[in-house]
């Protein structure tokens, strides 16, 4: 049995809390967080994702008000770090060196030079790091990625992928809309979709892109880039917080060589493929949510002593490079080399 502790019971934490209580080989043994309510319950929180698993019962789970409480327990084997973006660093480090492994929530640091320096940490003491990046997980995103690897569908010509919603209000200190402490949404929900274009087609040949700073936080509220693959796909994706209180919305259109799939998340049914000809279908994908199945995933590596290929800390950490060469394009004017 894999023992798990959670840093950071604001809306990931319990979330992640309730699919952890589902995995048949991991147990919550700790939760963390300095502010002594959000210990107590679930109810306490408040946010925009839900995947319905209810009140959670965390009678027998050790509760600590500092991080580092909990990562002096020798007992347990992950911490999973969903503390505020400005804490992934240190903590996941600190984690590490104490011996833990370590799943950390997206974006996993601000800056390239924290990123390097979790990687470094899980190299020097020899544990597994992952970062959450759920949409690598996403059955509907899985279902792309199966078909771009050799579905009858053939070669991926173009793919625009989106994720927009009202700005977040409901954070911890609202330390959302601080763009000092998460970045403004290129890092915080635009990551997620850059990510998957990394996951999917790996670092693209040019970026460009175009940003607009929001007058009310001073920091990139929407953006539009586009990645290029020389012989390959072209991937438009955008993404931004809007003033509006609109729904949140994510969302791609892929065209083939052969057809096209199309996912909206607002749409019934969200998924639809369509080929050249003429048939359309919704088509059965597996069940699950993304956030259990990336833990489930992480939990099964730590179990066999695997590296998380599906995630390497690596590759999320491109990803952050990827999000800072589209703010680069945009100020510039220029088209930037996706590759180093
Ligand atoms: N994968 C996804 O889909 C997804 C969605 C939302 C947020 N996130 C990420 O998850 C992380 C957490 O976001 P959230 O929405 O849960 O935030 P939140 O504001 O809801 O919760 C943060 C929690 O951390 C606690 N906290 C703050 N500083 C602390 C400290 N020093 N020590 C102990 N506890 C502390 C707060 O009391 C709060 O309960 C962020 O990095 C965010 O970007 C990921």
């Amino acid at each position: 049995m894999i023992r798990v502790g959670i840093l950071g019971m604001g809306m990931m934490g319990w979330l992640h809390a309730g699919q952890i209580l589902k995995l048949p080989g991991a147990e919550l043994v700790a939760i963390a967080d300095s502010t002594p309510e959000r210990l107590i319950a679930k109810d306490s929180v408040v946010g925009n994702i839900t995947t319905g698993d209810g009140a959670l019962d965390l009678s027998g789970v050790a509760r600590h008000t500092d991080p580092c409480t909990l990562i002096a327990d020798d007992g347990i084997d992950i911490v999973d770090v969903c503390l505020p973006t400005p804490f992934h660093a240190r903590y996941t480090v600190e984690a590490l060196q104490a011996g833990h492994h370590v799943l950390c929530e997206k974006p996993m640091a601000l800056t390239l030079q924290d990123a390097d320096q979790m990687i470094a940490a899980a190299k020097q003491h020899d544990r597994l790091l992952m970062v959450a990046q759920c949409i690598r997980f996403w059955p509907e995103y899985r279902f792309l990625r199966d078909q771009v690897r050799g579905g009858a569908l053939g070669s991926l010509l173009s793919l625009d992928l989106w994720r927009t919603g009202a700005r977040p209000t409901w954070s911890w200190q609202n330390w959302f809309l601080d763009p000092q402490r998460s970045g403004g949404p290129l890092y915080d929900l635009h990551i997620h979709d850059v990510d998957y274009t990394n996951y999917l087609l790996g670092l693209p040949d040019r970026v460009q892109a175009s940003a607009r700073r929001s007058p009310a936080t001073g920091a990139y509220d929407v953006v539009h880039a586009l990645f290029t693959y020389d012989d390959g796909p072209q991937v438009h994706i955008h993404g931004g917080w809007s003033v509006a209180e609109a729904p949140f919305r994510a969302g791609y259109e892929a065209w083939f060589e052969r057809g096209l799939i199309r996912f909206d998340g607002l749409a019934n049914p969200p998924l639809m493929v369509y080929d050249s000809q003429g048939s359309a279908c919704s088509p059965e994908i597996e069940q699950g949510n993304a956030y259990y199945n990336e833990i489930a995933y992480f939990v099964d590596c730590v179990e066999h002593g695997q590296p998380p290929v599906e995630c390497p800390p690596e590759s999320a950490r491109d990803s952050l490079g990827l999000v800072k060469k589209e703010i680069a394009a945009s100020e510039s004017g220029q088209s930037i080399p996706g590759r180093n």
